[in-house]
């Protein structure tokens, strides 16, 4: 069965298209494919000594197999899947659930095709509440996927704590046992532990695979079956990228986007914008800022010396933010690069209605499909930056399915892998959210951490001087 590929397009970042004080000329893109082809053997080098696990989880035929089986074991059980986990342990689920499910999924029954989702990636005490008052009389009804490879993390631990407490005082032992899954690490940690001791049926978040490169694992893949998506489909399309981003540059869309950020990040565009022209496609940019961000910025080279790099990534949404950031993004500094999405078919046709006789100036658009007007506006957007001299990329999906969505995390995934390579950092830590979390469990007197919690206290304590 053949199946679109997604496409990127990189001819409006040419000097031919932008200019030579900001586009790149034959001679880079030259310089680009020398400096990132070996990169590109030694990232294939990575993967053979088992250096990247991510990059073999489209293969997982057992891991697929697992998750169906609990997904079609659960799926009726259920009416609400809640999803408790953050960062890379969330921001996937959010993703996929948005880009492959329609708008109304949890609010209309005959829009869905399992459970409602919520995914809490957050602590706020007024949300949270506010929601469990709305799920205190749907508990045996509900499944609560807890994900944390660590099992440590504050946010999710302590709303583990609270629906357990829940759970145990409504339904009992059996009732905490039976509505939990836990995604987690296979071996150890304290979810693990707690899993293990009460019972909970687990899924496993693979040896090597870290929290935003975990989406195409069972932490994405369990909510995105049991709410119905494609999940071989969503594997096939990774499996199709992979085999475009193992070699030669100028056929390697990861490499060129890889090499192209990297290039306009040492030439002082360090901002790097993702707009979607699709709402299903505005999580995927969050779940990009993610990868982006956490992989790429860091204080230390490879090397050991102190960079401080990183493209600082930037989330829109077309059309809404024309509205909102263009007017800055077309006139104000010109240190960002654009990478617009954009999709050929929506899956809907909307047309538009004939205006009345008072309004002939809106006739234009009569009869015309909507999403003709959205690529319009990506157009005539891309058409503003690129007469300001602003680089634009472009992916272009044929349309919005698991295939072409698992071809666009895998794309970005080995792009971020290669970007790193260009930027000599390792894009699999990330020293300064493992800070925040131990800043944390100071400050909320965990044992092991008195003296961190020491020298915060300066800062934990507001000065009264400097409070106007
Ligand atoms: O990408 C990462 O590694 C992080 O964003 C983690 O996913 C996040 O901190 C949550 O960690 P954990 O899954 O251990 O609770």
């Amino acid at each position: 069965m053949f199946q679109s590929q997604i496409k990127l397009y990189y001819k409006n970042v040419t000097a031919e298209i932008i200019g030579r004080e900001n586009g790149i000329i034959p001679e880079q893109i030259k310089d680009l494919a020398d400096k990132t082809g070996p990169l590109i053997t030694e990232l294939n080098a990575q993967r053979k000594a088992g250096g990247t696990a991510y990059r073999d989880l489209p293969y997982d035929e057992k891991l697929r197999k697992t998750v169906r089986d609990l997904a079609a074991e659960l799926k009726d059980k259920c009416e609400n899947l809640i999803v408790l986990g953050i960062g890379g342990s969330a921001l996937g689920n959010v993703a996929l659930q948005t880009a492959l499910n329609p708008y109304m999924y949890n609010l209309d029954d005959t829009q869905r095709k399992g459970p409602r989702l919520f995914v809490f990636d957050n602590i706020d005490p007024a949300q949270f509440g506010s929601f469990l008052d709305w799920l205190d009389d749907k508990l045996d009804k509900t499944i609560f996927n807890v994900i944390s490879k660590s099992g440590q993390t504050a946010e999710t631990a302590s709303q583990l704590l609270v629906i357990r407490q829940l759970l145990l005082d409504k339904l009992g032992p059996a009732g905490f046992k039976n509505q939990v899954v836990a995604t987690t690490d296979a071996a150890q940690g304290t979810l693990r532990k707690i899993a293990e001791d009460a019972g909970l049926r687990c899924l496993e978040v693979p040896a090597g695979v870290g929290g935003r490169f975990s989406v195409l694992s069972a932490v994405g893949l369990f909510s995105a079956a049991t709410c119905g998506i494609d999940i071989d489909l969503l594997h096939a399309g990774a499996r199709d990228m992979d085999a475009r981003v193992q070699g030669d540059f100028y056929k390697n869309p990861a490499a060129i986007l890889a090499a192209i950020n990297w290039h306009y990040y040492n030439r002082d565009k360090r901002i790097s914008v993702m707009m979607p022209y699709s709402y299903a496609l505005k999580d995927l940019a969050d779940w990009y800022r993610q990868l982006w961000a956490e992989s790429l910025g860091k204080a230390e080279s490879l090397k050991g010396s102190e960079v401080n790099v990183g493209p600082t990534p930037v989330k829109a949404l077309g059309a809404t933010d024309q509205h909102s950031q263009l007017q800055l993004y077309q006139e104000g500094p010109n240190d960002k690069l654009f990478t617009l999405l954009q999709v050929k078919q929506f899956g809907r046709e909307l047309r538009i209605s004939s205006p009345p006789a008072c309004a002939p100036e809106l006739e234009y658009l009569a009869g015309a499909d909507m999403g003709k007007l959205l690529n319009n506006e990506k157009l005539a957007t891309e058409y503003a930056l690129i007469q300001s001299s602003r680089p634009c990329l472009t992916v272009l999906f044929e349309k919005i399915d698991s295939y072409s969505v698992g071809q666009f995390i895998y794309l970005y995934e080995v792009a971020t892998s290669l970007a790193a390579l260009l930027f000599g950092i390792d894009a699999y830590n990330q020293p300064a959210v493992e800070l925040g979390k131990q800043a944390t469990f100071s400050l909320m007197g965990r044992k092991g951490y008195e003296q961190l919690a020491e020298k915060m206290l300066p800062i934990a304590q507001i000065d009264g001087d400097f409070l106007v």
